[in-house]
């Protein structure tokens, strides 16, 4: 065994290797070049019949020869286990652009928010800003500070969940008037909305809905400044033709009180059974704030003066979309809710 004929075991080796295209086929040729009775071992058994010089330089050259071809398999499985891994992503790709074989439904909007968000924006494009304040009031913010004491029968007209003694959750979103005024001074232009709540249930009551509070403090308010303000509001929420009037009423905390009615959307202010055959349908509380707010809050009644008002978000969301049972608003009933 000369060592030219080292030389090109080692050429046809590296042939060999590199041709190798599986595992099955690598443990074979490892087997054939490194394994007990293969071609290195064979070469090495070959030592002893060699004198001490010729030992040395065969011995090292079959050593060579020897790392040489485990390095080139190492080299070589790595390769392979690389091209599976490539086979096996290339087979399996999946197009994530492709359209999915179910339906995703996507949320909406609720009506009820739907018709807060449009309040907000009418009213924010006048200038008015948003406030909030705690649905967990005390009776002195709910009643009191609002001219309504401890005996007086605007008390018995809210029904009032009460939670320990001087606290409940808020009948109105009015309280939030004191809240404010309470903190800054005039001139203010807010509104408030927010959820209330009453023991009150049937097809156009429930125990919880949505007001929106909205006042203005400032100098020289008066009613007329009230009446555009509610008007135009209307007129953006229910069109430009819609029929708006005041009529005389009474809350504790405003003085003179109004109550405003739309012409009804139902029959147009015909008469029918919505309207119970007015013609007209009441959809806000309002009037000019009672100067004993401004003594609660440390307002100068004789520099100030201002209006207010009060929405129920689910009658006019109601009124807009001809909805007849107030329940609907809190079912989660999706053939509802996708309507909006
Ligand atoms: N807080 C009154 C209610 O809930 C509405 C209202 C607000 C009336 C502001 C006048 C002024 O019925």
């Amino acid at each position: 065994m000369d060592l030219e004929e080292l030389e090109s075991l080692r050429k046809q080796a590296k042939e060999r290797i590199e041709k190798i295209n599986n595992e099955r086929e690598w443990i074979d040729t490892k087997a054939y070049y490194l394994g007990k009775k293969g071609i290195i071992p064979s070469l090495l058994s070959k030592l002893p019949k060699l004198t001490q010089e010729e030992k040395k330089i065969y011995g090292q050259s079959v050593n060579t020869l020897k790392v040489f071809i485990e390095e080139l398999l190492e080299q070589q499985l790595k390769t392979i286990k690389e091209r599976e891994i490539e086979k096996k992503l290339s087979q399996t790709t999946i197009d994530i652009t492709l359209p999915g074989k179910f339906e995703i439904r996507s949320g909406t909007v609720h009506p009820i928010s739907q018709v807060i968000d449009e309040i907000i924006d009418i009213f924010t494009g006048m200038g008015f800003e948003v406030a909030e304040g705690p649905e967990l009031e005390s009776d002195y913010y709910n009643f009191e500070a609002l001219n309504i004491p401890e005996e007086h029968p605007a008390r018995e007209m809210q029904d009032t969940f009460y939670i320990s003694d001087g606290f409940l959750l808020r009948t109105h979103t009015s309280p939030v008037q004191i809240r404010v005024m309470e903190k800054r001074e005039p001139p203010l232009h807010v509104i408030c909305p927010g959820k209330v709540y009453r023991r009150d249930s049937d097809i156009t009551h429930s125990p919880m809905f949505h007001q929106v509070e909205g006042f203005v403090v400032d100098r020289d308010i008066h009613f007329g400044h009230l009446k555009g303000v509610l008007t135009e509001f209307l007129r953006r929420l229910y069109g430009e033709n819609i029929g708006v009037r005041f009529r005389p009423s009474y809350f504790p905390f405003t003085e003179p009180s109004a109550e405003v009615d739309i012409q009804c959307v139902v029959c147009n202010g015909k008469g029918c059974r919505v309207c119970k055959n007015s013609g007209w349908l009441e959809v806000l509380g309002c009037g000019m704030i009672h100067p004993y707010l401004f003594s609660v809050v440390g307002y100068d009644k004789e520099i100030y003066s201002g209006f207010a008002f009060g929405l129920g978000v689910e009658r006019l969301t109601m009124l807009k979309y001809a909805i007849d049972d107030i329940r609907l608003f809190y079912e989660n009933n999706l053939s509802f809710l996708e309507q909006f």
